[in-house]
């Protein structure tokens, strides 16, 4: 490494995350996401995935929604996955646009990671009806694709599918 060059490029994979790894790289919905939820319309959106790792026990995410047509920027979060060390214990910690910041708690078991939240937070001014509960699910399918299903609770709506989507590796 050159001096004063910070390098986190090609680090090596901590082995504290190697039960995660099959979630790791670059992935793109295919086809569309479907989102739905009993106090809207259903809807279709892109999104743009983006698990890696720096050499850290951990890993750091991006999910980037784009409109399907008009390809304008829509929901945005991004944070990270730990792993308790020597269990399947996982903990999921995002940000997103709207102004929530989520913790969410699980277990990954093979290529399948269950995620429930821990907590919610929102400014003060987000929009409502406010998020009470999230659970999520990730999982490497047969075909190698990545597929998420996010489920939620409102002020106004029992625990509720809102978004279900497949992503292949690019
Ligand atoms: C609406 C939460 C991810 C698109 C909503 C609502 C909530 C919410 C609380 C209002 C529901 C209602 O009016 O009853 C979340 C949470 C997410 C998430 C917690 C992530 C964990 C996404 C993603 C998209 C999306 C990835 C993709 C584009 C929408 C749309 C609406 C909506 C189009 C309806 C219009 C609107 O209220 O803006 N979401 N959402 N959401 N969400 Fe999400």
């Amino acid at each position: 490494m050159a001096s004063g060059e910070i390098q986190t490029e090609a680090a090596q994979l901590n082995p504290v995350i190697e039960p995660l790894s099959w979630m790791l790289g670059t992935w793109l919905s295919d086809p569309p996401g479907d989102g739905t939820f009993p106090s809207m319309k259903p809807f279709q959106y892109l999104e743009e995935v983006h698990i890696s790792h720096v050499g850290q026990p951990m890993l750091n995410f991006s999910f980037n929604a784009f409109h399907p047509d008009t390809k304008k920027p829509m929901h945005r979060e991004c944070g990270f996955i730990r792993i308790q060390p020597d269990t399947n214990k996982v903990a999921f910690i995002s940000a997103q646009n709207t102004g929530l910041v989520e913790v969410e708690e699980g277990v990954v078991n093979g290529q399948e990671l269950s995620i429930a939240s821990h907590s919610v937070a929102r400014i003060s001014f987000a929009k409502k009806p406010h998020v009470e509960q999230i659970t999520r699910k990730f999982r490497l399918n047969s075909e190698g694709k990545l597929e998420q299903t996010v489920s939620m609770s409102t002020t106004t709506q029992p625990m509720t599918q809102h978004l279900h989507i497949t992503y292949k590796k690019v």
